[in-house]
């Protein structure tokens, strides 16, 4: 695990960036591992100013996110495949169809799931996902408790992720959905870069558990201590506890 030291966000941004735009520029057809939350946000809006500029294109990339709310109506703006559209892949160049989530709204949730893996195997996998961390360690939706070997599979939510997340939902926390679809700890280490991104104090727990702790399903990202190729993005404050 390499663990970067960075000022602030701005410089996770332009260094996050860097990762994404080598791959492309050495595989265009590159298949991307997209994460929402406002972890990568500062890395999406550097790679949106550098495709303005001309510097990367995702033209013929594919591109793959890593969980779902169960139950949101398609319009809903909270619904990840559309916070992920409004981040970042509406303003890059990414082709029709290009980006797939894992489906929230399906009639036969676990068809779908599998479905779903199917489609990232088929892709030849993930070549570099982008990760946030819950302030419990969870990764993607995969909370405190997940298997260490998990696919893409519906979760219930934890409590304190859905007070994390109510924010988003005029701070109520009731109006936070209660399940998600969430690709799996070991379809995560599937991927063949990693990169992990964590800013501010209350992610620290959690960061020195994933860099430090013992590997274990109470903290779910310390998995990725068994990966062979993990960046882990940090500014000063979510290193604090190192
Ligand atoms: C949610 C997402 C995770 C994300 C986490 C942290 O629970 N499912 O993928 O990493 O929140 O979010 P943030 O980056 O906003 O702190």
């Amino acid at each position: 695990m390499e663990i970067v030291i960075l000022e602030d966000a701005a410089e996770i941004g332009r260094v996050g960036a860097d990762a994404f735009t080598d791959l492309l520029g050495r595989r265009p057809q590159a298949v991307l591992g997209l994460a929402t939350g406002s972890s990568p946000l500062s890395v999406y809006d550097e790679l949106v100013r550098r495709h303005e500029q001309g510097g990367v294109s995702f033209a013929q990339a594919r591109a793959f996110t890593l969980d779902e709310y169960v139950g949101l109506p398609k319009d809903h703006p909270e619904r990840y495949r559309n916070v992920i559209d409004r981040d970042f892949v509406d303003r890059v160049d990414f082709a029709p169809d290009a980006v797939r989530g894992p489906d929230g709204s399906a009639e036969d949730i676990p068809a779908a799931c599998e479905e779903y893996e199917a489609a990232i195997a088929e892709a030849g996998g993930v070549d570099l996902q982008i990760l946030g961390i819950g302030t419990d360690g969870h990764i993607a939706f995969n909370e405190p408790g997940s298997s260490l070997a998990s696919r893409t599979r519906i979760k219930t939510l934890t409590r304190q992720t859905r007070i994390d997340n109510a924010r988003f939902f005029g701070d109520d926390v009731d109006a936070v959905p209660t399940h998600c679809l969430t690709q799996g700890l070991a379809t995560i280490m599937a991927a063949r870069h990693v990169m992990l991104v964590a800013t501010g104090s209350g992610k620290a727990e959690a960061v020195h558990h994933m860099a430090e702790g013992a590997v274990s399903a109470m903290w779910p990202a310390t998995i990725l201590q068994h990966h062979p190729h993990v960046t882990v993005l940090l500014d000063p404050a979510a290193a604090g506890r190192l």
